[in-house]
């Protein structure tokens, strides 16, 4: 097996690990090595399908707008669970990304003067979204793909599967990864590390994200001893187009979209009468799928699926064409709906995941906690800071990917530039050796399980129990049920037996991620007797800051997830009811 020594191991090339490689190539004047680890060609990094925009007050006083009401809406819109601090900082830090990306070329749209146009998003009290139509995840990965190419010490690796996390005596030692091409182990030693691989929402069916947002990188940072937070809060987007779970972009409503029942009511109305459709999402999405229940959906009638419907007839062809081209294209294609024609048949679908590795302002990672794992960093979805809380506001995910990548990216490469590598060449290899073993029992194997069936019964327990409402007993049912799929797993099959482009191997891995990560969201949710943001438990519903205003932290223990609590850092914003 190949040993590589790098200066900065980047683990993820999407939004958060692009920037952190452009920040740590800058900030040392190239004079580090830097290796930025992809399991897909780095341009299809899920944040390439982000569509609405990415938040930040880039005049405070216009429109009266300020960067204060920016952290109020996101803390309000946390349901008071986001750590205030680092909504200062996300709201402060914003506008500067955004104009750094507008030097860089990103196509914001634009008024005819030549200013950037902002647009409505759910739980904001004003627009403030910047966006480049309907694309604005990939014009911005592009920009960044496209700088990264000049820098001749920036290594990309793509379709690199990582396996595995070294931390030796507290200490970043590096990545064991697979080369899916040809199916060889390569050891990255690094003296820092970022984790930077997105969110874990396919554990669910219905989701709006790739068939990537496995997790790989929280399963790995968990099996080495880092914390996780917050892993029971997912979010679901209310707008999902059914049946196939794509995303429908929020924009849609911030564009003067309506929700309407099978009645024709634009029933937001009796959930949240001031903001209607641009409620945060875990409202609006609570106030589907009840909806859903009182019996005023509409059934699909190719799939059974219920759902309600989102009307941009009136919205006209020409700001449909201009403002969510893609939308359109999308809908044509999937379900042959012109939606200057047409309604859009929605449901809410797993979009984000707001948990994420145990991480600090600075994101660092972090064991038990409150202990930095010395060398390793965390940014973007694969981290909870925690800017989003129990519920994220729409937009505010891209300024933190590009935020604290730059945070981290600076932060790592300090490190490198003032440290030796935390463990030997012979450690590295010795623990290499012995994770890559793990990889070829697998494939050895002989066992009889069907991973793609563990797989759907994974995603069907989670998209029936762990949905927008919630129950003891649901858990309850969930954890049986994962545990048993689990105690499958042991015994999984990985029938394509050849080395290159073995996707039934990386598939098989994978799932074995999403597994332990499931598990952890239902352990941590049945955990949480409260309703919070994106947790709303049919038998507490309310929010219950008494007992509940912390943070839920959980590791590994020889018995499974161990719990433990960590209080929210409040600034300036008392906790109190939302009311929207
Ligand atoms: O609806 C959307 O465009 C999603 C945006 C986001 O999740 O921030």
């Amino acid at each position: 097996m190949e040993t590589a020594d790098y200066d900065i191991v980047i683990v993820g090339s999407g939004l958060a690990g692009m920037r952190a490689a452009l920040q740590a190539a800058n900030f040392s004047n190239r004079k580090l090595r830097i290796a930025m680890i992809s399991k897909l060609h780095a341009m299809r990094s899920h944040s390439v399908s982000a569509e609405g925009g990415i938040s930040g007050v880039l005049s405070p006083g216009e429109g009266g707008d300020s960067i204060e009401l920016h952290a109020m809406d996101t803390i309000k819109g946390s349901d008071y669970l986001a750590d205030q601090d680092a909504v200062e900082f996300l709201v402060n830090e914003a506008p500067k990304e955004i104009r750094l990306l507008d030097n860089m070329g990103v196509p914001w749209n634009r008024r005819e003067d030549g200013g950037i146009v902002l647009r409505a998003f759910g739980g904001m009290s004003i627009p403030r979204t910047v966006f480049a139509g309907d694309k604005t995840g990939f014009f911005m990965l592009s920009t960044l793909y496209d700088a990264l190419l000049e820098y001749q010490d920036v290594e990309i690796f793509h379709e690199y599967l990582v396996i595995s996390l070294n931390i030796t005596r507290g200490t970043f030692g590096g990545i064991l990864a697979m080369n899916i091409s040809t199916g060889e182990m390569k050891l990255f030693r690094g003296k820092a590390g970022i984790i930077a691989t997105g969110g874990y929402a396919r554990i669910y069916g219905f989701t709006t994200t790739a068939f990537s947002s496995t997790g790989d990188g929280i399963a790995m940072a968990y099996r080495a001893g880092v914390s996780l937070k917050d892993m029971e809060f997912v979010q679901f987007h209310p707008t999902a187009l059914v049946p196939s779970g794509i995303l429908i972009t929020e924009a849609a409503r911030g564009e003067g979209g309506y929700l309407l029942n099978s009645e024709g009511k634009r029933f937001m109305e009796n959930y949240a009468k001031s903001k209607m459709e641009l409620a945060p999402r875990d409202i609006v999405s609570r106030a589907i799928v009840t909806e859903l229940d009182q019996g005023r959906g509409v059934v699909q009638e190719t799939t059974g699926i219920e759902h309600v419907f989102l009307d941009l007839r009136h919205l006209g062809e020409s700001v449909i064409d201009e403002r969510l081209p893609m939308i359109k294209e999308i809908t044509i294609k999937m379900n042959g709906i012109d939606p200057s024609k047409e309604m859009i048949p929605v449901r809410p679908a797993a979009h984000f995941t707001m948990g994420g590795i145990h991480m600090d302002i600075h994101g660092r990672a972090l064991m038990n906690d409150y202990d930095p794992v010395m060398g390793l960093w965390v940014a973007g979805e694969a981290g909870c800071v925690s800017v989003h809380g129990a519920n994220r506001l729409g937009s505010n995910s891209l300024s933190q990917c590009v935020i604290w990548g730059r945070v981290v990216g600076e932060a790592a490469a300090e490190h490198a530039l003032g440290n030796g590598y935390g463990v030997t060449n012979e450690e590295i290899e010795r623990w290499g050796a012995l994770e890559a073993s793990r990889v070829n029992n697998l494939m050895d194997g002989t066992g009889t399980e069907n991973p793609y069936l563990i797989r759907k019964e994974m995603q069907q327990t989670l998209d029936k129990y762990v949905y927008v409402y919630r129950e003891t007993d649901g858990f309850k049912n969930a954890k049986k049920a994962i545990n048993d799929l689990k105690r499958r797993y042991a015994n999984v099959y990985v029938q394509d037996k050849s080395r290159e482009y073995n996707t039934n191997l990386r598939d098989t891995l994978e799932l074995g991620n999403m597994l332990e990560l499931a598990d952890i969201v239902i352990e941590c949710a049945l955990a949480r007797k409260e309703s919070r943001g994106a947790h709303a438990m049919k038998e507490y519903p309310k929010r219950d800051d008494v007992n509940w205003l912390k943070h839920t932290i959980v590791r590994m223990g020889s018995d499974g997830p161990v719990l433990s609590y960590v209080p929210v850092t409040i600034t300036k914003w008392q906790p109190m009811e939302r009311k929207y």
